[in-house]
């Protein structure tokens, strides 16, 4: 394992979870499946840490073990400083605030019938802020993410997906947490889409001081944003270390099938898709695919 220098902000130690399938499933009831078998990692303040695997490798729920949305079946997860596992939700106040998730759909993490300045406050209600504070941090994170505040007064299906993306995005750095974790966030999106979220995300990160954990079975995608990557395979890391080396000098099999089954990454990043991932982000606004700040979409052909 690389070490990491500075106490790490998220630590993961020998971490196992079994789901055992409903009776009643069609697909071998009541079979066991170890979802993760062992998973040990350590998160560095203010980095960029990516977890990349195939679909089932166990990625999403690593996730929820994290940010403690469920129990593990065995082993322990400490976030800044203060374990996790066995908490009631009252002892779990400071996670709840202090680590943020965006997921992939955000159509279906964002409630339809709210308005988006709800939406985005939604989690400051549990902090003691004044009705005027609210509107202000709405209003300063909806600007961030690339909204102008008049989108606070539209609803989530006036929004095209880059930009409900966007809204989920102000909506996690609304309580000011220290960890934002990302699980597929731009594998919804219209590849054309997908850079300026990915160079949203990576602005977000520098200008807010966060740590990023952020998931993909991308792996150009993940080369793109973060620092360090875990390799994930059936419920197990079976490599991680600094991107750029893990990538090109992958030491484990497993790593090196991934790498070479995708025969355009080296293509794509020396060439025409890491033009696509780079060359678009830093405008403040897209010019294509994605609709002007605050307008409600017109786009109809948009995958979910
Ligand atoms: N709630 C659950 N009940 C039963 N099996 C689950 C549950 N959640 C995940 N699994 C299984 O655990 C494995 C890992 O799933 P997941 O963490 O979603 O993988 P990934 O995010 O890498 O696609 C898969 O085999 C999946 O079917
Ligand atoms: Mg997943």
């Amino acid at each position: 394992m690389t070490p990491v220098t500075a106490d790490p902000i998220i630590s993961v130690r020998a971490l196992h979870r079994d789901y055992r399938r409903p009776r009643t499933s069609l697909r071998r009831p009541g079979l066991v499946v170890r979802a993760l078998r062992g998973v040990s990692l350590d998160v560095a303040p203010g980095e960029k840490f990516g977890i990349v695997g195939e679909s089932g490798s166990g990625k999403s729920t690593l996730l929820r073990l994290i940010a403690a949305l469920e129990a593990p079946t065995s082993g322990q997860v400490e976030v800044l400083g203060r374990s996790v596992v066995g908490r009631s939700e009252r002892d779990l106040g400071f996670l709840r605030t202090s680590l943020q998730l965006v997921f992939q759909d955000p159509m279906s993490s964002l409630d339809p019938r709210m308005r988006v300045r709800d939406i985005v406050a939604e989690p400051l209600l549990a902090q003691s802020h004044s009705r005027g504070e609210r509107e202000d941090r709405v209003c300063e994170v909806l600007t961030a993410v690339g909204l102008g505040h008049e989108a606070a007064h539209r609803y989530p299906h006036q929004f095209s997906g880059g930009q409900r993306q966007r809204i989920s995005l102000a909506r996690a750095l609304a309580p000011g947490p220290r960890i934002l974790i990302a699980d597929e966030p731009v594998s919804a999106l219209d590849v054309s889409l997908r850079a300026q979220v990915l160079n949203l995300i990576t602005d977000l990160v520098e200008s807010f001081d966060l740590t990023l954990v952020f998931v993909s079975h991308d792996l150009a995608v993940v080369r793109h944003v973060c620092d360090r990557v875990a390799v994930m395979h059936e419920g197990k890391i079976v490599e991680q270390g600094l991107t750029a080396d893990v990538y090109d000098a992958p030491q484990h099999p497993y790593t090196q099938r991934l790498v070479r089954a995708v025969p355009t990454l080296r293509r794509a990043l020396a060439g025409a898709t890491a033009h696509d991932l780079t060359a678009s982000g830093h405008r403040d606004f897209p010019t294509t695919g994605d609709d002007p700040p605050g307008a409600p979409s017109r786009r109809t052909s948009e995958r979910p």
